[in-house]
């Protein structure tokens, strides 16, 4: 059996970091997003990993909450950000204690969720957006699990860390009445796609 989702980005942590604490990390779609945003309001960072995106967050004046499955990127996200309020949970489950936010952030985490659950994940995010809030899922195009993304070996150990492809479609059928869609920001990378959505 291989190690999992959390297992791999526990092992990864520090690799993260060292890529995400720099200027060129910053996806297109961050300033398009945080443009959108009421100036000071209150963001989640979904899957926020060790942090550099909440630490973007802050730095342009947003009080910002970041939650994540994997304690290690946590342990480094406190590190780098001492003020922050991190939580370790599973965003299909409920993680409504942090409080209502005005925008979420979901950066490349929706792609360790399968189309089954994908439902659940946006309910869980109805219970935390504001009404009127936005959320930014930047999701990798594909229909289902990318092999070549999701397997690799790191000193002597498999790790699967299940990464799904997902469309607009499979959004849209999933987001449920509590959301609209609203349009596509923009990416760097054709296969990865920004799309905005807005809490009815
Ligand atoms: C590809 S990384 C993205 C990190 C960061 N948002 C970025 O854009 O660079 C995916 C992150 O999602 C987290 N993650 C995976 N499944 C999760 C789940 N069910 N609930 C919460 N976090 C999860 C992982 O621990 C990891 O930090």
């Amino acid at each position: 059996m291989p190690n999992g989702i959390q297992e791999y980005y526990d092992k990864t942590a520090k690799e993260w970091a060292e890529r995400g604490y720099t200027e060129e990390s910053e996806i297109p779609s961050f300033r398009e997003f945080t443009a959108l945003l009421p100036p000071g309001g209150r963001v989640l960072d979904l899957c926020c990993g060790t942090g550099y995106d909440c630490q973007r967050f802050c730095s342009l004046g947003f009080e910002v909450v970041g939650l994540d499955l994997s304690e290690e990127c946590l342990r480094i996200a406190r590190k780098h950000n001492p003020g922050l309020p991190f939580y370790q949970g599973d965003m299909l489950e409920d993680y409504s204690h942090i409080g209502p936010v005005d925008g979420i952030s979901v950066f490349a985490g929706l792609v360790h969720i399968e189309n089954r659950d994908l439902p659940t994940a946006f309910a869980r995010m109805a219970q935390v957006l504001r009404p009127g809030g936005l959320l930014l899922a930047a999701v990798r195009e594909g229909s289902g699990k990318i092999d070549s993304l999701s397997i690799s070996e790191i000193d002597g150990q498999t790790y699967d860390r299940n990464f799904i492809g997902h469309t607009l479609a499979d959004l849209t059928a999933a987001m449920g009445p509590e959301f609209s869609y609203l349009q596509e920001l923009s990416s760097d990378m054709s296969v990865w796609h920004a799309y905005l959505f807005r809490r009815k």
